[in-house]
């Protein structure tokens, strides 16, 4: 029979892939000192994601390491959306994941911890599949990773979009204009939703609702007619009209549909050129309306100020939850993970349940409710 210290996993790498969010240092942290102070464990980080695994640059996470990172914004361990399967190098597309079973095995590693958000689960899960022991910390300001409540990143985020939204009141009713704040989010309208809410936008448009050009401009017209002369609009960087909304999915069935690789690639372009069509939603919104109303539409773009900066109470605390749970995770050698937030709990669910499987804003969601409640208008 194994001895006690034997049964234990000793020498776990960790690394962050995928956007920056706040609360990641939170997480590498609260991990860390779980892993090192109550199970004895040794920490390497791998530097800049999945990049840094294949490349093998790493360097060891001991206590003095993980000292006074808590509040710190970004990752110190630094990041990339990097592929293990599709990796460029030298511009060439290169499957790492041979390689990296390899740094895996030279360093004796026991297990890896990937944090990271929707992207990074289908990661961790093409290397579980490989045969290394992976868990994964959900992080994401978009809020959009299935079965978790919550990322660490979310609440930080809502909190800066939202006090951006609150000053964006100030220009729209004191010029009397229309002023569309685009907010992050990627597929989900979790941010622009919650800070819409909050920040008491007048409309919100986000990708689960497909808007109408003309509903958005009625609701702008009736606020004119009725003395408020200015309106705010939150839009997720993701929302689109129905046209739009109608054929991107008519594009991505086709793609879905193709077996041939190049009828697979030819129908992956074509879907990737009608979304590059329309990164610049909030511009054409605001013309319209211009057009549509006779009001002066100003576009703000909050952009990466809203993954920047010192994490808030809440994520820091998210962080140091699921960052800790894992390594008691780790220790009791439950792989092939994700260490979910469930009802402020911390729960391992399968990563293969996570990896590929988006988590949006059901259009009965109570956000919803509150906000049409309230006489928001949702462009539909
Ligand atoms: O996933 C987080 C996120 O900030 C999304 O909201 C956004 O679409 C994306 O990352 C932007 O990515 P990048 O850092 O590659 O510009």
């Amino acid at each position: 029979m194994e001895s006690w210290e034997q049964a234990m996993a000793k020498r776990v790498g960790i690394l962050t892939a995928g956007g920056d969010s706040p609360g990641l240092n939170a997480a590498i942290r609260g991990f860390g000192k779980a892993a090192i102070g109550q199970h004895g464990m040794e920490l390497i980080g791998f530097e800049q994601g999945i990049r840094g695994l294949a490349e093998d640059r790493w360097r060891v996470l001991d206590s003095a390491a993980l000292s006074g990172i808590l509040t710190v914004g970004g990752t110190v361990l630094g990041t990339s959306r990097d592929k293990p399967h599709r990796m460029v190098i030298d511009g060439e597309t290169v499957d790492m994941v041979p390689t990296i079973v390899e740094n895996y095995e030279k360093n004796k590693l026991d297990a890896l911890v990937c944090i990271g958000g929707g992207g990074t689960a289908k990661n961790a899960n093409r290397l579980a599949k490989a045969g290394l022991n992976v868990i994964h910390l959900p992080k994401t300001i978009d809020n959009d990773i299935a079965h978790t409540d919550t990322s660490f990143g979310f609440s930080t985020a809502l909190g800066i979009a939202t006090d951006a939204i609150d000053r964006l009141h100030s220009t729209a009713h004191s010029h009397h204009r229309v002023i569309i704040a685009e907010i992050m989010g990627h597929k989900a309208g979790w941010l622009a939703l919650g800070s819409g809410v909050a920040g008491g936008a007048d409309i919100i448009l986000i990708p689960e609702i497909p808007y109408s050009i003309e509903s958005v401009a009625e609701s702008v017209h009736s606020r004119a007619k009725s003395g408020r002369s200015f309106s705010v609009i939150a839009i997720a960087e993701g929302a689109r009209d129905e046209q739009d909304t109608a054929d991107l999915a008519a594009a991505e069935a086709l793609r879905k549909s193709a077996s041939a690789p190049e009828e697979k690639a030819a129908a992956t372009k074509h879907r990737d050129s009608i979304e590059a069509a329309h990164r610049d939603n909030a511009f054409k919104v605001a013309s319209a309306l211009e057009e549509a109303t006779g009001l002066e539409s100003r576009v703000t773009i909050l952009g990466y100020v809203q993954r920047g900066g010192t994490p808030d109470a809440h994520d820091r605390m998210l962080g140091t939850l699921l960052g800790s749970a894992g390594a008691a995770l780790v220790a009791d050698k439950e792989f092939g993970i994700t260490v979910a937030s469930q009802s402020g709990e911390a729960v391992p669910v399968p990563l293969s349940d996570v990896a590929g499987n988006l988590k949006t804003v059901p259009v009965d969601h109570a956000w919803i409710k509150a906000a049409r409640a309230v006489g928001t208008g949702l462009g539909d």
